[in-house]
């Protein structure tokens, strides 16, 4: 069977290397995909917004598979017109990807079906809004309720800070059409733990854990991004926070979705926060996160594209997940000044030898070839570097010894993912 991985950055390459690795694949294409899947795919030059042309190329070459890997086809609706056009589609459909499209959905949803989350307000009114925070304790946490690429969240300390936030979000549009609503939330602390799952409607396989890096700088500094490392499985996600979680959270959000005529079929990813109080939601994805998968699905043992059918098919409860007993580290290599202000076209080298050591990834996430054939960087993030070990320590090691391996001019990268797994 032919397969069409739609997006272009770390995770789809993740996805795509083990997509080659199934029995069931045939020929592997992906949609618009970077330098590093074109190594595993046949990249095509159409975007992930491109509804009409995906379709069209979907039937013109009998895709029998289209995977989709990114938060805005999904939310948007891509799984439905494929599936329109008679095409089988692994990701949640329009009315399911709301779970990550909208935060007020998803946090009304929570409230109704008593999943625990932070407590929170929705506003669709900048008065109202401003109104409520006078009263409000702190610190604060402001959410444009849309997609905005992980930065639509504002945590404020200050009523002062809050009214900017109130005012960057609601008024000045700084996340677009993202901030015509707003929740407000309580501010929790606690250690972030995500854990991805698959879905088929009613039933929940959840894969091992991870957990990101969402600062740019390190010791949790500067501004957040799209996450700058990961490892995975979290030492902090304990047998009984697990227990908790498939009591309180993961089954309880599938048959909420399915309760409301909405089931979830494709990628669910639980962003949790481990209070004092026990484990709460802090948001849902609605497709692998990056760059959680880059270190997840390189451990996982099960043929990626048998277990999706089992979930378009809903035959998930015919599925046992199994991981490695190891440990993988993910350090991402980014262009300097990211998130703000980087170049792009520098030159890129040193990858070879991610071909010859086992238990080394080089996932592409902003790269491309130049019209000369030169590999450059094109893009904030642009190397996912994954090592796996025996243990999270050797993972952690071996990674940070292979993102030497690699020369770009701008190359940056957080000298302490995974520090916090040291002190244990
Ligand atoms: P989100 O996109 O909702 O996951 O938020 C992005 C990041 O903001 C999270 O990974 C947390 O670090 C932080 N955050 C979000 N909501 C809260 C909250 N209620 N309390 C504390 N931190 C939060
Ligand atoms: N790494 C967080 C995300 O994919 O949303």
């Amino acid at each position: 069977m032919d397969i069409l991985i739609v997006g272009s950055g770390g995770r789809e390459h993740a996805i795509a290397q083990s997509v080659a690795k199934s029995t069931r694949a045939g020929k592997i294409y992906c949609a618009p995909g970077n330098a590093g899947i074109s190594q595993v795919a046949r990249c095509v030059p159409i975007g992930a917004m491109e509804f009409e042309k995906l379709v069209s190329f979907a039937e013109e070459k009998k895709i029998g598979l289209v995977i989709v890997g990114m938060d805005d086809p999904l939310v948007g609706g891509l799984v439905d017109e494929l599936e329109a056009a008679g095409i089988r589609a692994f990701g949640p459909r329009k009315n399911a990807a709301i779970l990550e499209g909208s935060k007020a959905f998803s946090k009304d949803l929570m409230k109704k079906y008593g999943i625990p989350t932070a407590a929170y307000e929705t506003f669709d009114d900048p008065e109202k809004a401003l109104e409520y925070i006078k009263t409000a304790d702190y610190p604060i946490v402001l959410k444009a309720d849309g997609l905005a690429l992980g930065k639509g969240v504002l945590i404020c300390n200050t009523l002062k800070e809050a009214q900017e936030g109130v005012r960057t979000i609601m008024e000045d549009k700084k996340f677009g059409d993202a901030g015509n609503r707003m929740v407000i939330e309580e501010f929790m602390t606690g250690r972030e733990v995500s854990v991805l799952a698959f879905v088929d409607g009613k039933d929940i396989r959840i894969m091992s854990s991870a957990q990101d890096h969402k600062r740019a700088g390190d010791n949790d500094t500067g501004p957040n991004t799209g996450g700058m490392g990961t490892f995975s499985p979290s030492p902090f996600y304990t047998e009984e926070i697990d227990d908790y979680c498939k009591k309180y959270i993961y089954q309880a959000t599938v048959d909420a979705m399915a309760k409301e005529g909405r089931p979830f079929q494709g990628v669910l990813f639980f962003g949790l926060m481990l209070t004092e109080k026990g484990p709460k939601v802090l948001e849902y994805n609605a497709r692998f996160g990056d760059p959680e998968a880059q270190v997840v699905l390189p451990r996982m043992k099960n043929d990626i594209v048998e277990v999706m059918e089992a979930c378009i098919d809903g035959r998930l409860h015919e599925i046992k997940l199994e991981f490695e007993e190891n440990a993988a580290v993910c350090v991402v290599l980014a262009s300097e000044g990211y998130p703000l202000h980087y170049e792009k076209g520098l030159p890129v080298t040193g990858l070879e030898r991610f071909e010859k050591e086992e238990g080394y990834y080089c996932f592409h996430a902003g790269t491309k070839f130049d019209e000369s054939g030169t590999l450059v960087t094109n893009g904030g993030r642009v190397l996912g570097i994954t090592a796996k070990g025996d243990d999270l320590k050797t993972a952690r090691e071996n990674a940070y010894r292979a993102t030497e391996w690699v020369r770009f001019d701008n190359k940056y990268m957080r000298r302490d993912i995974g520090n916090t797994i040291m002190e244990l």
